[in-house]
């Protein structure tokens, strides 16, 4: 296992009605600004609650924040929070409204001259706004985490920064948000939660059992939670236990003393950049080429894995790995998300543009940073 370091001081509020106790959460005095995203608050009835648990205290609002957050919209954000005084930030909302709010409260004690820096050229944030959560759509693990993912609309990209600075100071996790949400939302969040998993378990063999069988048990969670939440959304059990592990998936704890890959994210982050994709769809396209192209480096954890999680245990090696990519797929399949690029729309045209800008980049991504723009020109054509 490898040196590590772990804190993570995110308190977490879990269940039903946790929300009405937010109140005793935020600063008694001092404004705090609400940040919400396109309206679902107001059709599901969060806005209401959080409104009440927050009657008396001195509330502004900023709403609109799209999915993948665009930065020019926060900046917006950011003014108002400067001339306002703003001393809290209050994300009521999914993984985009949430990374926005640690952008917006990362932006506005900039010390430098242009934010984009933050996500640019990695400008390093020390001191942000504090954050509280109340999460309404879990996926993306944001909610106990320090990172943050920000597109850009000029300039077609999409980057994420990372600080403790703007890990929130509580959030709240209410598995009854779920109810509301459409089925694209849930097959999103199962993808996702599942994908960063894979993204800090598949890579090589490092002997961390403990880390392994934590990150097995997320995996088989959400194969066996995720379809009940999207067939019966009213099902509170299946919603919690889906909630509890999207969160689990990314806090910290099963990357530690691990490799970690990401390269999946790093080129799906791309496909959203240029199409405006869903980021798990992104992830569905772009896993099983990983999987295959990468089978060698991964080989180990490939066949730990298809035994472990799917029980596959006849037949060689490559066999193996080929029934266990067959089963990712499935899952994602049965999720209800498609995993092919032209499922998308997306034209050959778009894998030259992506493997140009890592080149431009220069980025070498994955566990043994050994994946470049060719490889990434390999991985995509393989998802035509
Ligand atoms: O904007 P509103 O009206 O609230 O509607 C949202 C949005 O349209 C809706 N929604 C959210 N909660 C709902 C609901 N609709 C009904 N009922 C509810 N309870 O769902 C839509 C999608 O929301 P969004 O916040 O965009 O989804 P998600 O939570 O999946 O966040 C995706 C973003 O997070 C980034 C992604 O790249 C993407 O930009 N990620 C952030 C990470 C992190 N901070 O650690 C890691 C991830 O890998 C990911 O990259
Ligand atoms: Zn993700």
């Amino acid at each position: 296992m490898n040196n590590f370091i772990f804190q993570n001081p995110v308190k977490i509020l879990f269940g039903k009605g946790q929300i009405n106790e937010i109140a005793s959460e935020l600063p008694a005095k001092g404004k705090i600004m609400l940040t919400y995203g396109g309206g679902s608050i107001f059709r599901n009835g969060v806005y209401d609650q959080v409104k009440e648990a927050i009657k008396g205290l001195d509330v502004i609002e900023f709403g609109g924040i799209e999915p993948n957050p665009k930065f020019e919209t926060l900046m917006k954000a950011v003014a108002i929070c400067q001339t306002e005084q703003v001393d809290f930030l209050l994300s009521v909302g999914g993984g985009s409204v949430l990374d926005g709010s640690k952008f917006i409260a990362a932006a506005v004690c900039f010390q430098g001259e242009d934010p984009w820096d933050i996500l640019a050229k990695q400008a390093e944030v020390t001191n942000a706004l504090p954050i509280g959560a109340i999460l309404t759509l879990p996926a993306t693990g944001s909610e106990m985490n320090g990172n943050s993912v920000v597109s850009r609309i000029e300039t077609q990209e999409k980057l994420a920064f990372g600080s403790p600075a703007v890990m929130p100071k509580f959030s709240v996790l209410d598995p009854e948000v779920i109810f509301s949400l459409p089925d694209r939302q849930i097959s999103n969040g199962v993808v996702d939660a599942f994908v960063h998993v894979m993204e800090q378990y598949l890579t090589y063999p490092v002997n961390s059992p403990l880390q392994d069988r934590f990150a097995e048990g997320i995996l088989q969670t959400l194969v066996e939670e995720g379809p009940k939440v999207l067939a019966n959304r009213k099902d509170y059990e299946a919603a919690a236990n889906f909630m509890w592990s999207a969160t689990m998936a990314l806090n910290g704890l099963i990357a530690v003393g691990v490799p970690q890959d990401w390269a999946t994210h790093m080129i799906g982050h791309e496909l959203t950049a240029y199409h405006g994709i869903d980021h798990a769809q992104t992830l569905a396209i772009v896993l099983p080429g990983m999987m295959n192209l990468k089978r060698k480096n991964k080989k180990a954890k490939l066949l730990q894995y298809g035994e472990r999680i799917w029980g596959i245990t006849e037949g060689n090696n490559d066999q193996r790995i080929d029934a266990a990519i067959g089963k990712t797929i499935e899952f994602f399949e049965k999720m209800g998300i498609k995993t092919k690029l032209p499922d998308y729309g997306v034209p050959s045209d778009t894998i030259t543009k992506i493997a140009n800008r890592f080149q431009q980049r220069g980025f070498k991504i994955g566990e043994h940073a050994d994946i470049g723009p060719e490889e990434v020109g390999e991985i995509l054509r393989s998802r035509l």
